[in-house]
């Protein structure tokens, strides 16, 4: 074990690959055509949660190999082991990693290096053919081939030097294009616009397969000016290996298993789209997007694709990310001031955004509708949220059955809903107000808490007191089934 009593991580994909099989949770399938076949399997595996990774080879038209890797973060034991945890992690104990990461905010400065892996084969000029790696049709609407899902795309302010990566959706046009899509006014479109309004090209690189701990750290929503590789050191506990593109200078992983770096041009724009998104809706549609100029072009031998795939919830989209966001929720909470929160959940079915719960222990009257006005509020919760619930603090948030029933037994609509309008989301929210009104959304707050002023004569719970549950586990704890 490390010091920080977490085990080592990590930073090459196949190490993480290896893990997880000897974990049991990661599945071979030959055979499965790019078309159809691979996004159709990984529509089936993502419908439940805690389903094993799956691994394609042989995929028909391509080189054997050629590999694509999907459904990577969708179980709370890969998660957990991904980020050198124990494999028992309970859904509030991974939560509460996530707050504490995202309080102390650890760092590690990246390393550079002059080898790695993903120089094994490198292609410049008229031998870049993006077109050998099989990157599927995810889902059977996608308007092409989207490389980049489970990626990480990477950027540098051309003022401070400052250096970030996002997940951004990328779709492979052609053998040396790309296009990439950006929502307004992520770190990656800000820094796109500083370059062209200066009419420079703008510097980008976009990384596909590499540990799904570094992966993770570009969906996270890390602050302005901070520098990604150095949060991703800080989660994975070493320095990240980089080497420097030729071309554009900008860092990318020495273990990553296909990489490409390029320029886009100020107002040189391609159809891209749709794609499946996170909402479980083509919301999004067809429209112009930024297109790359591929310069250079890397892989490993036999590279993995992988794919982190959007549609409808729950998925590696919302799973993983869901879980961080519930950490940085409850951190956000606790800076505001709010006390005896117990746990955040932020429900797969919402797609990591839609419905936070959050489980307090009620300290004075108006507490909950405290707490669930900020969850719906503070940067991590606010964009896109729908629901947001409060429970006690007998309540797993993570346990929907018990905060249906918390909602069911403890909630008078009349007085514990309350109805926020002109909240801020996205055009991929279907519910979102028409354009005009800039896609804002209205939410809804539910105190499911039992009211304070009934707290002393509320009646008591049917269930185990937790000394006879103790007493029962410790006795016959090994005749009842793990799951129990
Ligand atoms: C699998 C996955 C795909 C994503 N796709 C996009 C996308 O296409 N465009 C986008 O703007 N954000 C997308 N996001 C969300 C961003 O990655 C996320 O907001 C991240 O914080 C952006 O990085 P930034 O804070 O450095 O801008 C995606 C996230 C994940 C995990």
């Amino acid at each position: 074990m490390a010091s920080s009593g977490r085990t080592a991580r990590g930073q090459d994909l196949r190490d993480w690959i290896a893990h997880m099989e000897r974990a049991g949770e990661l599945i071979h399938i030959e055979g499965a055509d790019r078309e159809r076949e691979i996004g159709g399997i990984i529509d089936i595996a993502m419908r439940g949660m805690n389903r094993p990774s799956v691994l394609f080879d042989k995929v028909p038209g391509y080189e054997p190999g050629f590999r694509v890797l999907s459904n990577l973060l969708t179980s709370v034991k890969r998660i957990a082991l991904t980020l050198g945890l124990p494999e028992d992690t309970s859904e509030v104990d991974l939560v509460r990693f996530w707050r504490d990461y995202m309080k102390n905010a650890p760092t590690i400065p990246p390393k550079q290096v002059n080898h790695g892996a993903l120089l094994e084969n490198t292609f410049t000029g008229d031998d870049i053919d993006l077109l050998k790696i099989p990157t599927p049709r995810w889902h059977e609407g996608d308007g092409g081939y989207f490389m980049g899902t489970g990626c990480m795309v990477i950027m540098k302010d051309p003022e401070s030097g400052w250096i970030n990566y996002g997940a951004y959706r990328v779709q492979v046009h052609d053998k040396k294009t790309a296009s990439v899509m950006i929502s307004k006014g992520k770190h990656g479109d800000i820094l796109m616009r500083k370059y062209h309004e200066k009419g420079q090209p703008c510097p980008i690189a976009v990384v596909v397969g590499v540990h799904p701990g570094l992966f993770a750290v570009a969906g996270l929503e890390i602050p302005y000016g901070k520098n990604e590789f150095e949060a991703a050191g800080g989660l994975l506990g070493e320095e990240i290996r980089i080497i420097n593109g030729p071309v554009t200078g900008l860092p990318i992983p020495a273990e990553a298993e296909i990489a490409f770096e390029g320029y886009v041009h100020k107002g040189d724009l391609i159809e891209e789209g749709p794609l499946g998104e996170w909402t479980g809706y083509y919301a999004g549609g067809k429209d112009m997007r930024p297109a790359i100029r591929v310069e250079t072009f890397w892989h490993r031998d036999n590279p993995v694709l992988t794919g982190a795939i959007p549609g409808v919830p729950p998925n590696d989209d919302t799973f993983y990310r869901g879980t961080a966001r519930s950490g940085a929720v409850w951190q956000e909470l606790e800076a505001a001031g709010v006390p005896e929160v117990r746990g955040v959940w932020s429900h797969e079915a919402g797609g990591s955004r839609m419905w936070l719960t959050v489980s307090i222990k009620q300290m004075y009257a108006g507490h909950a509708k405290q707490a669930g006005l900020i969850a719906s509020q503070c940067h991590a919760g606010a964009y896109a949220n729908r629901v947001v619930v409060v429970v006690d603090d007998d309540i797993d948030p993570a346990n929907i059955n018990d905060v249906i029933w918390s909602i069911c037994t403890r909630c008078d609509p009349r007085d514990d809903v309350q109805l926020l309008h002109g909240c801020w989301s996205t055009h991929l929210d279907p519910m979102s107000y028409p354009e005009d009104k800039h896609n804002m959304n209205s939410r809804m707050i539910i105190d499911a808490c039992v009211p304070w002023n009934r707290k002393a004569s509320w009646p008591d719970v049917v269930r185990n007191s937790p000394e006879l549950e103790k007493d029962v586990r410790a006795k016959f704890g090994a005749f009842l089934p793990k799951n129990w």
